[in-house]
């Protein structure tokens, strides 16, 4: 797909810091700078993307806000965009040698998300989609939700925030409800991938309570280019607020949402 300026100057990032984190992987041992809280690592290769990350989109347009998972926030002389960059979703994974992480660099303008990129560098899978013109993996495939109606056949992916009492009692409660219903319940440990997998049609949906902007910007535009679904987990709220979020195909969402949303 012919990608905009825009979309092309944040494929060029991804590339960058998915080619510093892939260097940074193989020898992951002496990377860990601190933690955030449990199960919530900063390595050095966290640091070392977003700064490839930063560097690059901030020479591209000077103007442009930006919000970073490492790096907070800082506001642009153009009030109306800012990039939100996830520069290593899924930490703990990397730092246990796990091949499941990935770069997310979304596009804001006036409030909604309008392009969003999530680069799985260690197997050379770059989402994205630009608003209006589809979802996209690697060059030239076109990606679309999956075209399941059933829930019983249907895998669903979620994040279980470690450390937090915040929302465990719920998720529990979740887990107990859905998996009785449906084929399989994946907890990969990448936000950013988890709805990039539902674009592709490879889980059917996907739930969170504890996601951060940075986490799901990026996914949120993928998959809704892809066909899909993503509403905030209970009706009427905000999903960046309330940090929680429900996705998925068209053909299973309303059952799959009233499973998680009834109490
Ligand atoms: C985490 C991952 C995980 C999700 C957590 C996130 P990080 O991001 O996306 O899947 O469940 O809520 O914090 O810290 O590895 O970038
Ligand atoms: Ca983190
Ligand atoms: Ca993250
Ligand atoms: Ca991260």
């Amino acid at each position: 797909m012919q990608g905009s300026a825009n979309l092309n100057v944040m494929i060029k990032a991804a590339r960058m810091a998915g080619r510093s984190l892939v260097k940074d992987f193989r020898e992951v041992e002496n990377l860990q700078v601190g933690t955030k809280g449990p199960g919530d690592f900063v390595t050095k290769a966290d640091l070392r993307a977003e700064e490839i990350i930063h560097a690059e989109l901030t020479a591209a347009r000077p103007s442009y806000g930006w919000l970073g998972e490492e790096t907070g926030e800082v506001a642009g002389k153009d009030p109306t965009r800012r990039w939100i960059v996830d520069p290593l979703d899924g930490t703990t994974n990397f730092l246990h040698g796990l091949p499941h992480w990935a770069v997310s660099i979304a596009l804001e303008h006036k409030g909604e998300i309008v392009a969003g990129v999530v680069f799985d560098a260690a197997k050379d899978e770059m989402f994205y989609a630009e608003k209006g013109a589809g979802a996209w993996l690697n060059n030239d495939q076109r990606i679309r939700v999956s075209g399941r109606t059933r829930m019983i056949e249907s895998v669903f992916a979620t994040g279980i925030p470690w450390g937090s009492m915040r929302t465990l009692p719920a998720m529990m409660q979740d887990l107990a409800r859905l998996m009785p219903q449906c084929a399989g319940v994946r907890r990969w440990g990448s936000a950013a991938l988890d709805l990039a997998y539902v674009a592709a049609g490879r889980y059917d949906g996907y739930w969170e309570r504890e996601a951060k902007t940075h986490d799901i910007a990026a996914g949120l535009v993928i998959v809704r280019e892809a066909g899909g679904f993503v509403e905030p987990l209970y009706e009427g709220r905000d999903i960046f607020e309330d940090q929680m979020l429900i996705a998925g195909n068209g053909g299973v969402f309303t059952k799959f949402a009233q499973t998680i949303r009834s109490r």
